[in-house]
C-alpha cells in the first residue's frame, strides 16, 4: 500500500506490463488526451474501492470507465440513435456519454455509486487506447488527483498528489486537451451535464439543436461540486490587472506572471490551464488574479474550471 509508485514508460513493455497490473486488480494511472485517469478494473469491486480510498473521493460519486471502442460500451450499456450520431462523431474523443446500464453488465455497483445509467468514454490518446485492449477489461478512471484537488495533466503531477498510494504511473507526456471530457447525457432531449474538451458549439452540429443544462432537481453529475479543481491560492476572476500582492495569470498579450496563452488560443489556455494552477501551488502563491478569458466554445469548460477552483471552501 506504501510501497513505491512505479514510473512506467509508454513503451510496448511498459504498456503491457501497466495492462497486467490493471487485471491483477491494481491501480494504475494513465495519461488520456484531456487528463490523466487514475484506473481500476470497473468489474472488480475491490479494484473500484481501492480508487475511492487513493483519492479520499466520497464513494456517492460515480465513475467514468473507459473502453477502447463503440464495441466495447455497447456490451455495457443501452445504445439508441442519438448515442450512435455522437459516438460516430466524437469517439475516440474526449466526450462522455451517460446511458442506461445493459442487462448483464459486469460493471461494480461502486462505479455507478447504486445509479442506473453508466458514464462511458473512448479516448483518443493512442497509448490510453493500447492500454485498454490490451487490459482486456473495462476501465473505471476518475482524474488522478487527490480529491479536490486540480486534474493532473503530467505524471508529475499524478506522483505530487499520489505517490506511493497507487501501483504505478503511465508516463505518456503533457496531456493535448487539458480539461476533463464533456459529459452528455444523450437524452432525448440531450443534455450537457458537464462542460469538456467538445464543446456545445461542436455537439449541436451533430445533434442540430444545443444541448439543454442539467436538470437541476437530480444530481446529474455529481462531481460538479462547487470547490472543485482547488489549487491552495486565492483566485480572484475576470481580472483585467493584478492588485497589489496578487500574481497574474494572463491571458493574450500583455504583462503577466503566468500565462494561459500569450496569443490569447483558446485549445492553448485549456491544454495549459491545470499546469499553471499547479505552477501557483509550485510557486507558494496565496493569492493570484486571472485575466478574463473568452466565454465560448473551449472557454466554456475553462470558465468552468476557474470558477470552482476560485470557489470558497
Ligand atoms: O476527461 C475525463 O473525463 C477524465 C479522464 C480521466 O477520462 N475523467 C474525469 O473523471 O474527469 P472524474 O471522476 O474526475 O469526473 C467524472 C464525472 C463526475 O462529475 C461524476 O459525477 C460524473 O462524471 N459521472 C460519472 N458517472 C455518472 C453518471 N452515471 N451520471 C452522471 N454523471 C456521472
Ligand atoms: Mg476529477
Amino acid at each position: 500500500m506504501s510501497s513505491e509508485t512505479l514510473l512506467l514508460a509508454s513503451t510496448p513493455a511498459g504498456i503491457g506490463h501497466a495492462a497486467r497490473l490493471l487485471r491483477d486488480g491494481r491501480l494504475v494511472a494513465f495519461a488520456t488526451e484531456t487528463v490523466y485517469g487514475l484506473g481500476a478494473d470497473a468489474t472488480n469491486g475491490e479494484a473500484v474501492a481501492a480508487i475511492y480510498a487513493a483519492k479520499g473521493r466520497p464513494s456517492f460519486n460515480p465513475l467514468i470507465v473507459h473502453v477502447p471502442d463503440a464495441a466495447a460500451a455497447r456490451r455495457h450499456v443501452q445504445w439508441s440513435d442519438a448515442a450512435e450520431a455522437l459516438a460516430g462523431a466524437f469517439w475516440p474523443g474526449p466526450m462522455t456519454l451517460v446511458l442506461p446500464l445493459a442487462h448483464g453488465h459486469g460493471i461494480s455497483s461502486l462505479v455507478t455509486a447504486g445509479l442506473q445509467t453508466l458514464a462511458v468514454r473512448v479516448p483518443a490518446a493512442p497509448v490510453a487506447r493500447a492500454l485498454l485492449s490490451e487490459a482486456g477489461v473495462p476501465v473505471a478512471a476518475p482524474s488522478a488527483n487527490p480529491s479536490g484537488r486540480i486534474s493532473p495533466t503530467t505524471a508529475a503531477h499524478v506522483l505530487a498528489g499520489l505517490n506511493g498510494r497507487i501501483a504505478a504511473v503511465l508516463d505518456d507526456g503533457p496531456c493535448p486537451v487539458g480539461v476533463e471530457s464533456t459529459i452528455l447525457d444523450p437524452g432525448p432531449p440531450a443534455r450537457m451535464l458537464r462542460e469538456g474538451g467538445v464543446t456545445a458549439e461542436d455537439v449541436a452540429r451533430v445533434l442540430g439543436s444545443a444541448p439543454l443544462p442539467p436538470e437541476t432537481s437530480t444530481i446529474t453529475a455529481p462531481g460538479q461540486l462547487a470547490s472543485h479543481y482547488a489549487p491552495r491560492a486565492h483566485l480572484r476572476l475576470n481580472a483585467a490587472a493584478p492588485q497589489p500582492g496578487e500574481t497574474y495569470l494572463g491571458f493574450g498579450p500583455g504583462p503577466a506572471d503566468l500565462s494561459l496563452s500569450e496569443s490569447g488560443d483558446l485549445a492553448e489556455a485549456a491544454a495549459t490551464l491545470f499546469a499553471r494552477l499547479h505552477d501557483l501551488d509550485a510557486m507558494g502563491v496565496t493569492r493570484a488574479a486571472v485575466a478574463p478569458v473568452p466565454d465560448q466554445g473551449l472557454g466554456r469548460a475553462i470558465n468552468d474550471r476557474l470558477r470552482r477552483a476560485a470557489a470558497p471552501r
